[in-house]
């Protein structure tokens, strides 16, 4: 669908999503809209797994736009999310043009486009029409004083570079940033965004993520482990577990439960492939201590 299309109505939108295999509820349809709409960042916030990098590809893909994205990460700096020069590229030019230019003919040209090496952020303000889905992805991992970059960069969509002045975006980047929350964001950042809790599907949207996802299983056994993972999930059993599989591991699941060609959950099944479910190893024993209760009707 084109960006116009996608961008009518909110149900337009989510049955674009939808389309791409992307099943969002009314809730984020609405998030994703308005940011849209009123060309504002929006910052997904959620457990691991619950479709926040995800959404931003489908996204892309919907608006027909180039994604690009930023994989954040401890000790992440401006070069590895901006630009940086290509030294070794300016040094070769250099020794090539020594003995034949004045010095400071030299220092400009090695400071030319040419010379650049762009990154995800400089990227984005330079992407030609429709313009890019800029995905900064897992900005939690990354340190205080980048964020204060990053907040920096989403006020304007420009950049200054000494060499080379001011490069403003030509269309202004969609963006999404993402969180696990391993830490708390600054206001500042939250300030500037609009705001999305992503929690786990309800179960009809997951049931309808995993049918979609693997066809291939029946009707029943999807049913079986959409119920199981909420199951999991739910007040009862949640906080006895270090952490809970998204959306990503009910779906491995299912093509786990697919491949041994189960036809219904079994607690023997449940323990044989507790390791696509969980990937710690206290989690993959609390849920084998638990498996009575998980089962029991
Ligand atoms: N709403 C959704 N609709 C369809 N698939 C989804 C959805 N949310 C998550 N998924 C599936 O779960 C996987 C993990 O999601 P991901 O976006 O990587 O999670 P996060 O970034 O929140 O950790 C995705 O690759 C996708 O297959
Ligand atoms: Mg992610």
């Amino acid at each position: 669908m084109s960006e116009l299309g996608a961008l009518s109505s909110i149900d337009a939108l989510s049955a674009a999503l939808a389309q791409e295999g992307y099943f969002a509820d009314r809730r984020l349809a609405t998030a994703v809209f308005l940011a849209l709409r009123l060309q504002r960042p929006l910052l997904l916030e959620g457990a691991p797994g619950v479709g926040k990098t995800e959404l931003a590809k489908v996204l892309a893909r919907v608006l027909q736009r180039e994604l690009l994205r930023l994989q954040c990460f401890d000790g992440i700096e401006q070069r590895e999310a901006l630009y940086e020069w290509n030294h070794t590229a300016q040094l070769l030019h250099l020794r090539a043009a020594h003995d034949s230019k004045a010095s400071e003919d030299l220092e400009r040209e090695v400071y030319q486009d040419r010379f650049l090496i762009r990154r995800p952020l400089l990227q984005a303000l330079q992407a030609p029409a429709p313009g890019a889905v800029l995905l900064i992805d897992e900005v939690d991992r990354a340190d205080e004083p980048f964020e204060a970059f990053l907040l920096e960069y989403l006020g304007e969509y420009q950049v200054s570079i000494p060499e080379l002045g001011t490069l403003r975006a030509n269309i202004t980047p969609i963006t999404l940033l993402t969180s696990n929350r391993t830490r708390d964001l600054h206001d500042a950042i939250k300030r500037r965004c609009l705001f999305h809790w992503m929690d786990y599907p309800d179960l009809a949207r997951e049931l309808a993520i995993v049918r979609a996802q693997v066809p291939q299983a029946s009707a029943q056994l999807s049913q079986q482990v959409a119920d199981f993972v909420a199951r999991l999930r739910s007040d009862s059993f949640a906080s006895a577990f270090v952490r809970l599989p998204g959306i990503a591991e009910s779906v491995e699941w299912t093509q786990a439960l697919v491949a041994l060609q189960a036809a219904q959950i079994t607690p023997d099944l449940v323990q044989e492939t507790s390791g696509v479910l969980f990937k710690q190893q206290e989690d993959v024993l609390r849920l084998n201590q638990l498996l009575p209760e998980l089962i029991a009707d």
